[in-house]
């Protein structure tokens, strides 16, 4: 009988370790240790050998069980591993794969893009981009600006005031009509040298083809103790060459702007003639001037610096270029958009050529 447990044991062990699956090794398990299995009912014979015998064979069978359920243990966790490892390569998900179907993604508006562009031709440059308040005060829209108390700008009918909680100040609240306060708030909260751009929505009373309530501004301010003239003229020729392309020349022409002294007009030349031939007389864009308007600038007034005295700036030592442009109008003059209403009609037919 001995014998005959031995022989099953060799036969169990070859078939649990040849198993392929966990579904073959339950089969063997059934079969060597199941209830109808031999080993088993010869374990529950023991009681009635002759007590001789009983010993050894009970032995040699109970060693057996016990040999046979480690080795199905062990044989059923390497099967489960190998089973898990090949089920979790079946099912490999590539996370970085598009969605199906593909989720529409739509397209930034033209202005959104033109914003970005701009904004990173001047981070390029080395200017850091801040934002501002839209409902501000008349003192960091006017006063700290080094505005005519008669400026024409404060009147009315030109722009939006609105009701709110005193002014700190003194002043009245209203929409901003550019983006310029930001130069003072700005300066407010960093001592220079600074060298800022500051994107966003600006409002002014007027509604025409070629004027909108609302519509965007980029300031930028670069103060230091030497910023020249010709650093603001090298800084706006950087940008027209990066937005109008790498032939572009700029003009500054003299102007007024209370904020800023000398004051300028800057121009950038006409890419729309200036390649194709010189008959710049038909030029729709141009009107064969030959340049293109493009923002307004110039040297930071002292009195500007003045009003931000206490947080370092010093007219006496320090000086600096500003300038302010439209973000509709660099849209505009840039894809031959005839009419600024566009942007603001969400037609479609129109959005989707950019982007
Ligand atoms: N704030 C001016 C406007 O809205 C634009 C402007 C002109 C800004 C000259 C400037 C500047 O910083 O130097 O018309």
């Amino acid at each position: 009988m001995i014998e005959r447990i031995g022989q099953i044991r060799a036969e169990a062990e070859a078939a649990i370790c040849a198993a392929g699956t966990t579904a073959g090794l339950e089969e063997l398990r059934v079969r060597y240790l199941g209830r109808k299995a031999e080993l088993p009912n010869l374990l529950r014979g023991v009681a009635e050998l002759d007590p001789q015998e009983r010993g050894a064979v009970g032995r040699a069978a109970n060693e057996t069980r016990q040999a046979l359920e480690t080795l199905i243990t062990d044989r059923g966790a390497q099967l489960e591993l190998g089973e898990l490892r090949e089920r979790l390569a079946g099912d490999r998900v590539d996370v970085t794969l598009p969605a199906t179907p593909p989720a529409p993604v739509g397209r930034l508006h033209l202005l959104t893009a033109t914003r970005r562009e701009i904004e990173d031709v001047f981070c390029g440059l080395g200017f850091t981009v801040v934002e501002g308040p839209e409902v501000e005060f008349v003192h960091y829209n006017f006063d700290a600006l080094n505005h005519d108390p008669a400026h024409p700008a404060r009147a009315r009918t030109d722009t939006f005031y609105v009701e709110a909680p005193a002014d700190p100040h003194g002043g009245e609240v209203l929409l901003r009509t550019h983006t310029s306060p930001m130069q003072i708030r700005a300066m407010e909260q960093q001592p220079p040298p600074i060298a800022i751009i500051v994107p966003g929505r600006v409002y002014r009373r007027d509604s025409d083809a070629t004027h909108t309530p609302q519509f965007h501004q980029i300031e930028g301010l670069a103060v230091g103790e030497d910023v020249t003239l010709a650093d603001l003229k090298g800084t706006l020729l950087a940008f027209a060459k990066a937005i109008f392309g790498d032939e572009r020349e700029i003009r500054l022409r003299p102007h007024f702007f209370p904020f800023t002294e000398p004051s300028v007009e800057a121009d950038v030349s006409c890419f729309m003639c200036a390649d194709a031939d010189a008959h710049a007389p038909r030029c729709p864009l141009c009107k064969g001037t030959g340049w293109l308007e493009i923002l307004g600038s110039g040297m930071v007034d002292p009195n500007v610096l003045g009003a931000v005295r206490e947080h370092g700036y010093d007219p006496e030592r320090h000086q600096g270029f500003a300038f302010g442009l439209g973000v509709e109008r660099i849209a505009m003059l840039k894809h031959a958009v005839p009419d600024l209403r566009l942007f603001y009609d969400n037609d479609l037919r129109f959005l989707r050529q950019f982007g």
